[in-house]
Formats: structure tokens, C-alpha cells, sequence
């Protein structure tokens, strides 16, 4: 086994994603940040998009505690799962003292499961203790022949396999070997530091879940209204763009028609139809057209503007 795990620390030394931001930082709050972003949205677009600007504005825990909601939520526009902005804004309130160090602790901060509590103590303090994503589960999986076995065994094994000298870079090396050598279709077990000892390779593909994706078909009507280059804007009570604000909902039948838009939003496929607006209720918020990018309106609203 130590052969095994010295021959992928070489691999990644020569491989490995080390320019990633996050990875070249010991800040615990900018690591925990990108394991936040990183859950749903793809590495590029966190790191030339979302993770510097968002601690552009927020560089640190207090400043993120301090700011108020809607500002993060402007900020996580166009992220989607806003409810990951508002877990990450009440957690920095409840970290005034800093970010906890143990596993247990961090498990109980809102929007920290599992897998976020152990990359937070790996990458972040370099604790002993085994970190399984999807990449590294599949690794994992092929590595040990373990086909239709339980998420326990799974993280046991990853346990048993890690190198208990370097964790962080264990971790982080069988997380990208899982992203660029051993793929869920077609792995390329010829470049792979650990073929030698895998025993999944002759079969890879019984270990890859595919489930399919579902999807759901959805029209969502909006009304638009305008005044004095101001938009009258509600606040979203519930559902998908909590604590966001949005165009007022209307009932299509009464309003002249704008026109309409597709949008994906996780598992939804909305048609958007919009609605020019005869008046508003005296409970909507009013934002100058100005001011309307920097809101924290999510990225279906944003799409609306094309028709006004
Ligand atoms: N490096 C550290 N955590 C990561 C993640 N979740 N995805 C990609 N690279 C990472």
C-alpha cells in the first residue's frame, strides 16, 4: 500500500491542479468558500468567475458576518442554489471566533454535511481523515472491486487507503486523478499511478452509477412594470429564489403579452412568459433600471430584462 501511495503522490506532483486558487491558500474561510462553490458549478467558472469576486467584496469571515443578506445574495447571483449563499452568510455569524477545527464541530455549521466537514479539515488543516467526493468514490470503487456497496464501506476504505503522512495531498490526488485518469466512461487506466494494484480495471464501467437525470417541465408568468426608470421587484417568500428578488407574479389572462424565454434551473426547464403590467401592488420594492445588475436578483431575472 505505501507503494501505491507514493506512486500517486508522484503522479500528482507532476499532474495535479496546483494552480488552483483554493488549493494555494491556508486561509480556512477561502477554503471553506470554494467546497461551498464547488458543490454545483464547475471548477472554471468558480475560479475565473464567482471565488475572487466574491472575496473581492467579502475577504473575510467578518466581513462576509457583518454584511447584510442581500448583498451576498447579489453577489451569488447567477450561482444558483441561493439557499448555499444564505447557509455560508449565517454561518460567518456564528463563527465571530473563527471557523471550528474539528470535524464534529464543523458538521454542525448550516450547509456543512459530510463531505464539505472532511475537505474543510483536509485541505484547510491537514487532518488525518479520508475525503470522498464523487471523483474519489469512484476511485475508490474501482481501486477495491466494490460494486453495489454501501456510502459506508466506501468512505472505510477510503480510510484505509489514506496516507496518514501527506492527507491533504493524498486527498487532493485522487480527487483529480478521478477527475482526469480514472473517468467515469472510457478511464484511462494506461496513465493511471495506481493500475497496478486496481482491482476494478478489467470491468471499470460496473462501477459508475449513471443515473439519469429527470427533469421537470415548468411555465412560470411574470409581470413587468415600470416607472420612471424605476422596476417594481417583490421578494421571493419561499420556493427555489428565497430571500432573492423577482419580478411579481401575474395571472396571464388580464396582461399584454412581452414575450417568453427558456431558463434551467437544477432540476427544473422553465418557460418564462412575461407580462407587461396595468399596476402594481403598494408592497413592491422599486430598483432603478440602473441598479438592477447589481440586485440580488438571480440569472432567470436577469434574462427577463431583454424585454424591457
Ligand atoms: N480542490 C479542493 N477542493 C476541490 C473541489 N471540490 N473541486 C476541485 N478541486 C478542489
Amino acid at each position: 500500500m505505501k507503494h501505491a501511495q507514493k506512486a500517486l503522490l508522484d503522479w500528482y506532483e507532476k499532474n495535479g491542479r496546483h494552480d488552483l486558487l483554493w488549493r494555494n491558500t491556508d486561509d480556512i474561510y477561502h477554503i471553506y468558500l470554494s467546497e461551498i462553490m464547488l458543490q454545483q458549478t464547475q471548477v472554471d467558472r468558480v475560479e475565473k468567475e464567482y471565488y475572487p469576486r466574491f472575496l473581492e467584496k467579502f475577504p473575510t469571515l467578518k466581513v462576509l458576518a457583518c454584511a447584510p443578506l442581500d448583498d451576498v445574495l447579489a453577489a451569488w447571483s447567477g450561482l444558483g442554489y441561493y439557499t448555499r449563499a444564505r447557509n455560508l452568510h449565517k454561518s460567518a455569524q456564528l463563527c465571530q471566533e473563527g471557523m471550528p477545527k474539528s470535524f464534529e464541530e464543523l458538521l454542525e455549521l448550516p450547509g456543512i454535511g459530510r463531505y464539505t466537514a472532511s475537505a474543510v479539515c483536509s485541505f484547510g488543516y491537514n487532518q488525518s481523515i479520508g475525503v470522498v467526493d464523487t471523483n474519489i468514490a469512484r476511485v475508490i470503487k474501482r481501486l477495491y472491486a466494490l460494486e453495489g456497496i454501501s456510502e459506508k464501506i466506501v468512505h472505510q476504505k477510503a480510510e484505509d487507503f489514506l496516507n496518514t503522512q501527506r492527507p491533504r495531498e493524498h486527498n487532493l490526488a485522487l480527487m483529480d486523478l478521478g477527475a482526469m485518469v480514472c473517468l467515469p466512461q472510457n478511464p484511462k487506466c494506461n496513465l493511471c499511478p495506481l493500475a497496478d494494484m486496481c482491482q476494478g480495471k478489467t470491468n471499470p464501467e460496473l462501477y459508475t452509477k449513471t443515473k439519469k437525470k429527470e427533469y421537470e417541465a415548468l411555465d412560470l408568468f411574470y409581470g413587468v412594470f415600470i416607472e420612471d426608470e424605476k422596476i417594481a421587484l417583490v421578494e421571493a417568500k419561499g420556493g427555489m429564489y428565497k430571500g432573492m428578488l423577482e419580478l411579481p407574479s401575474v395571472d396571464p389572462i388580464d396582461e399584454l403579452f412581452l414575450g417568453s424565454f427558456k431558463h434551467s434551473y437544477t432540476k427544473y426547464r422553465l418557460r418564462v412568459h412575461l407580462y407587461s403590467m396595468q399596476s402594481v401592488s403598494d408592497e413592491v420594492i422599486w430598483i432603478k433600471l440602473d441598479d438592477f445588475d447589481k440586485a440580488p436578483i438571480s440569472s432567470l431575472t436577469k434574462k427577463a430584462k431583454q424585454f424591457f
